[in-house]
């Protein structure tokens, strides 16, 4: 069982539209339990495959879903959302949001946040071995490696849609040392 211990970091977690968000879920709840203070972000993909019920219960914290939901703070929320947090963790990473984080595209909250960002982001990539083998695909993630963003994954292995091969989000244990490493 995981010690708990107080952790004063806050940290964004970005959970986008691939099979594997549900194992975004444990990783959460590893770092709540560490005493981390944990934000989740959702995709409006990511709302076809976990709820924010699910997220909000493990973090005590509202998730974030949409952009433009900053009428009560009168305060876009993704500038202070952005530079509150220590880390931004992207787990899962669709080849979508690699893409767009990669060619600067900011069309949603999450993209918006790590547009933003004033800490490491470290993305975990999920996908199919063919999207994960599409050369445009390894070029984002070449780009951004180059660029200073940090990579756990994917791992070889079963793949969710029934495949075998490199595609398989990283281990929960495995990204969460990745983000002891960079926020110990
Ligand atoms: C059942 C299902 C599973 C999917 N799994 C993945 C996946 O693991 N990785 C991925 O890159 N895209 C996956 N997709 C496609 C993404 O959901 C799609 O590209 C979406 O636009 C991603 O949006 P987002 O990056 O904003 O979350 C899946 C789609 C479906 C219908």
């Amino acid at each position: 069982m995981m010690a708990t211990s107080s952790k004063s970091s806050s940290i964004i977690l970005g959970v986008t539209g691939s099979i594997a968000a549900f194992k975004a879920a444990q990783l959460a709840s590893d770092l709540k339990k560490e005493g981390r203070e944990v934000v989740v972000v959702l995709t409006k993909s990511a709302q076809k495959f976990v709820g924010e019920a699910t997220f909000e219960a493990l973090t005590h914290q509202p998730v974030l879903v949409d952009l433009f939901d900053f009428r009560k703070t009168h305060k876009p929320e993704h500038i202070d959302v952005a530079l509150h947090a220590s880390l931004i963790v992207v787990a899962p990473a669709t080849a979508n949001v690699i893409g767009k984080i990669a060619s600067g595209i900011a069309d949603d909250l999450l993209t918006n946040i790590v547009m933003a960002a004033a800490s490491p982001v470290l993305i975990c990539p999920a996908m199919n071995d063919r999207m994960w083998k599409n050369p445009i695909v390894q070029n984002n993630v070449k780009t951004l490696g180059k660029l200073g963003y940090h990579f756990c994954g994917p791992d070889e292995g079963y793949l969710a849609d029934g495949y075998e091969g490199v595609g398989r989000l990283a281990e929960v244990d495995v990204i969460h040392e990745a983000i002891k490493k960079l926020i110990p």
